[in-house]
């Protein structure tokens, strides 16, 4: 097998997660002998530094150019504290989700058992708990018409879906769900948003295709309750731009931390992985990110782009294994326990690279003993 893939670290702590990230792919490429080749690009406050531009051209013709593409994040303090300024490191996501076509992000929270003590919401309510959420990514307040008037006291960005965008990812999360346990949420606020009951009526007609699939429709408020109340309730969700934006922060507390979950943003043509935190200038350069989020991203990757299962049940097996043995990054210690092992981004990727080595020793003597 032979795939090109374009890593694109970004801002803050994305270049060490995104190492690690890499570094996985690079061990899954030499274990089966497949042929990965790896290239680089620049996004974000990095873009703009280098070229003035968050998303350069060149960096969106590679990302065309290639089977997959790795991220890590974007952002900077900077901006945050400056809303006047134009130009900002978020658009050059933006500007690739739409460039790509990649209109449904898919959130897994999946909840390791090694990490039920991590969260804040009591373990015998988060066991169990399996929901994948799609996301949709090209629509909403996030694309519509953007106004200031002339004396800039009044601003409005339009909320706007159209029925084309709402079908093609609905279809995606019942296809999900078929997969699954057969149950689709789809949230909106449709008691007050028109584009919420154009959102619903949609979700209803695609429905009819799906007899199998257990549909119910629930408020954006009323979920991000009962995400907390009953997450085991759930299996897929699916939502709006910003209520996906929202609720899947909200659901990474039940996975312990940002720095567990990772994402999947598909459309037509090249897939696009990343973690769901974001570039945590706070912690970058001190050793300190969690690179979990990026190693399961990579592990999203191998299932999603490239079809391989196994190997992506490999990373996650090693991911679990380090967890099983107490090692922790620590945004996932838990308090008021000496059985954790503290360590910094690179023993972490580290570890999950001997247990990757070790599945594979495990594989080759239970070979050998047939
Ligand atoms: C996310 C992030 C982005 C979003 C930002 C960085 C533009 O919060 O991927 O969830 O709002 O979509
Ligand atoms: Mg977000």
């Amino acid at each position: 097998m032979k795939k090109h893939i374009l890593i694109i670290p970004g801002d803050g702590i994305g270049q060490e997660v995104t190492t690690w990230g890499k570094a996985v792919l690079e061990q899954i490429a030499s274990d089966n002998g497949y042929n990965f080749t790896f290239d680089e690009a620049l996004m974000g406050h990095a873009a703009i530094e280098a070229t003035g531009d968050p998303l350069p051209e060149e960096t969106l013709n590679k990302a065309k150019a290639s089977d997959a593409i790795l991220f890590g994040a974007v952002g900077h303090i900077k901006y945050d504290n400056d809303p006047t300024l134009k130009v900002r490191p978020e658009g050059g996501l933006l500007g690739i989700r739409k460039g790509l076509g990649l209109y449904a992000n898919l959130r897994p929270i999946v909840l390791f058992d090694e990490l039920l003590e991590a969260s804040s919401i009591k373990p015998e309510v988060l066991k169990g708990t399996d929901i994948l959420f799609f996301r949709e990514l090209t629509g909403d307040a996030y694309f519509g018409e953007k106004k200031r008037s002339e004396d800039r006291n009044t601003a409005s960005d339009l909320m706007i879906y159209h029925r084309y965008e709402v079908e093609r990812i609905a279809i995606k999360a019942f296809e999900a769900a078929r997969t699954r346990n057969k149950k689709v949420c789809s949230v909106d606020k449709a008691n007050v948003l028109e584009s919420s009951r154009l959102w619903r009526e949609v979700v209803q007609d695609v429905a009819k295709n799906y007899p199998d699939v257990e549909v119910t429709h629930m408020f954006a408020d009323t979920v991000s309750m009962q995400l907390i109340k009953n997450p085991r309730q759930f299996d897929v969700i699916v939502t709006t731009n910003i209520f996906g934006d929202l609720l899947t922060d909200e659901a990474s507390q039940i996975a312990g931390s940002m720095g567990m979950l990772a994402s999947a943003s598909i459309g037509d043509g090249t897939g696009f992985f990343e973690p769901i935190h974001g570039s945590a200038h706070d912690i970058a350069g001190q050793n300190k990110a969690n690179p979990l989020a990026s190693i399961l991203s990579a592990a999203l990757m191998l299932e999603i782009s490239f079809g391989l299962k196994e190997e992506a049940q490999r990373v996650t097996e090693a991911v679990r294994q380090v967890l099983k043995h107490g090692y922790r990054t620590g945004d996932i210690a838990t308090v008021n326990t000496d059985r954790n092992k503290i360590l910094g981004t690179k023993e972490m990727g580290q570890q999950v690279l001997t247990f990757l080595k070790k599945s594979v020793l495990a594989e080759e003597s239970k070979m050998s003993l047939v």
